[in-house]
């Protein structure tokens, strides 16, 4: 959440800033700014808005100087204006910073520098006025005082004019700095520079650096410096390019087959049969953490407990060395389930991490990890990294129980789904303008229909509910009339008989229904409004396919309401605060 950005070298920031505060838009885009130094001051832009629409009314890459910090911003703590984008300054102007994460302390220490005037409502600024009041010379030394102060999470980088550094520290929120020739990059996460070096030193928590031209210096909490250990980066800078597609979303749909193909190879590392297995994560991935419940208790024969990380680290969890914590991330730095993944591991759990993010901070601390092989997904709202966990998880389950699970089709199925983008958004036009869906799904398809309604309000503002198609009876049902559709995963499995049932009252109650039914099966018409017809395949796998016509379902739907797909409103990436 937020995205920082810096660099230090020989060329122009500003145009090297601006490329990286494009790559990072995803962490939020409510408002943008730069700082850069030049003439003995400090040069600030910043406006309320995307960055390409901020970026055309204040062109910041004009603003001058070698030396600069940025920072895209998702609100916490006052309103998404002007004056409360960063870079904030200090009283003087001498010091600019920018802030990812949440100072909780920081209305005390604003009561301590009653001497400045705050210019914004955010939590952010108090750091700007602090590294002033501690400034005797060395940036980095005010930084040490500084983040000794604070409460809370931050990465935080800061410049002064009088210094030729960028001091940043880091707490629970992530920091990267990229090393180049003579010059060196600092982000967020790499996307901020990997055009440009994929050598990274990754900050860990509570550690400083000093980030100068030609050097980076490491220091831990206590001010004792530290030998970085930088790290050669594998990422693939063309796949994280639109390559033609309307929208990222649209794209990596489309990537899809050839991400469950690539999956298909992962090392699955030695797996001991655990007493349970624990699967936490947030949104997307958790729907995928609950769709391996049913695959891991089916072919594991092992009891599976999933939980919304948010709700697991307060919850005071039942589990002990015996266990097994699976933490889903596709950023690896969502902050509840990192926050889960440390409380399982204090008591005394074994943990396994499935992450799309290579050396991302629940990657880094989980005991082992699973790297999906999704490539980097830019559009907030998640397909082809759910694709990939599921396909882990199917892994995970071969490795646990010994089965050899039949996944070398599914890349051809979800090919033949995606052929018929051209259906399914005939399908979108007639029900683009309706304000509420429900979702039901049963058994492997439940965490479909959650993660299918999911989708859909995200990137639509549709209101959608997914239910366990069972449940219809017990509330749902109500809603149902001719101005409320129904989505129906109705693949021929053993509940199917069940499901066509559920599917008739809505009918019965003037709902339209639109079923997710296996091809060839034309009784189903009977049953539905419209249909959107996958391949046959093992009940197990369905999730697989079923989840592809109900992405493409809500990219439709939001496309032809003119919504923003990659950047939907209020939402960021990657969640780094509680
Ligand atoms: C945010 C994103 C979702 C994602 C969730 C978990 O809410 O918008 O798309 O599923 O975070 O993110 P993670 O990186 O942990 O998978």
């Amino acid at each position: 959440m937020c995205g920082i950005a810096g660099y230090i070298g020989k060329k122009k920031a500003s145009g090297l800033l601006l490329s990286s505060i494009r790559n990072l838009e995803y962490r939020g885009y409510d408002s943008i700014g730069m700082a850069t130094i030049s003439e003995g001051g400090i040069r600030l832009s910043k406006g309320k808005g995307k960055v390409s629409e901020v970026d055309s009314s204040l062109a910041f890459s004009e603003l001058p100087g070698t030396i600069g910090i940025a920072h895209t911003r998702w609100a916490t703590h006052g309103e998404p204006s002007e004056k409360n984008a960063h870079p904030h300054l200090s009283q003087s102007g001498k010091t600019a910073i920018v802030h990812n994460g949440i100072i909780e302390n920081y209305l005390e220490l604003k009561e301590t520098l009653r001497g400045s005037a705050f210019k914004s409502e955010t939590d952010s600024e108090v750091v700007a006025h602090l590294l002033e009041k501690n400034y005797s010379g060395s940036l980095k030394d005010a930084l040490l005082k500084t983040v000794q102060q604070l409460q809370g999470t931050y990465a935080i980088c800061a410049i002064r004019p009088d210094s030729k550094e960028i001091a940043v520290a880091r707490n629970g929120s992530p920091l990267a700095i990229g090393l180049g020739n003579g010059e060196n990059f600092i982000g967020s996460d790499i996307s901020a520079f990997v055009e440009h070096t994929k050598k990274v030193v990754y900050l860990d928590d509570f550690q400083l650096a000093s980030v100068k031209e030609n050097s980076v210096e490491l220091f831990e909490g206590n001010g004792n410096p530290v030998a970085p250990e930088p790290k050669t980066i594998n990422w693939d800078v063309e796949k994280a390019q639109k390559q033609g597609y309307k929208h990222f979303m649209l794209k990596e749909i489309h990537e899809q087959p050839q991400v469950v193909r690539d999956s298909l190879s992962i090392p699955i590392p030695e797996l001991e049969k655990p007493r349970k297995i624990f699967i936490v994560a947030c949104g997307t991935a958790g729907y995928a953490g609950l769709t391996g419940k049913y695959i891991l208790e089916r072919y594991a024969r092992t009891q599976v407990e999933v939980a919304y990380a948010s709700e697991f680290r307060y919850s005071d969890p039942v589990i002990g060395p015996e266990d097994l914590l699976i933490a889903i991330s596709q950023s690896g730095e969502t902050a509840d389930t990192l926050a889960a993944l440390r409380l399982a591991k204090q008591k005394g759990a074994k943990t396994l991490g499935i992450i799309n993010v290579q050396e991302s901070t629940i990657a880094r601390e989980s005991d082992s990890v699973i790297y999906t092989r999704a490539g980097p997904e830019i559009g907030v709202a998640s397909t082809k990294a759910f694709i990939s966990q599921l396909v882990v998880l199917y892994r995970v389950a071969e490795k646990l129980s010994g089965t050899r699970i039949p996944l070398s089709p599914i890349p051809g199925k979800i090919q033949e789904i995606l052929s018929q983008g051209e259906k399914i958004r005939e399908v979108a036009k007639k029900y683009f303008k309706v304000y509420n869906f429900l979702y039901i799904g049963r058994n492997f398809n439940f965490p479909i229909a959650l993660e299918g309604a999911l989708k859909l309000k995200e990137i639509s503002y549709i209101h959608a509910e997914g239910y366990a198609s069972g449940e219809m009876k017990h509330g749902p049902i109500a809603l149902v009339c001719d101005e409320v559709p129904t989505v129906s995963i109705a693949p021929k499995d053993a509940v199917y008989p069940k499901i066509v049932s559920n599917m008739q009252e809505v009918r019965a109650r003037n709902g339209d229904v639109i079923a997710v039914a296996t091809e060839g099966d034309s009784s189903i018409s009977s049953h539905a409004t419209d249909v959107l017809y996958i391949p046959e395949t093992e009940e197990t796998l369905y999730p697989l396919l079923s989840v592809v016509p109900l992405q493409l379902f809500a990219y439709h739907v939001a496309d032809l309401r003119d919504c923003d797909v990659d950047k939907p409103r209020n939402l960021a990436k990657s969640v780094t605060v509680e």
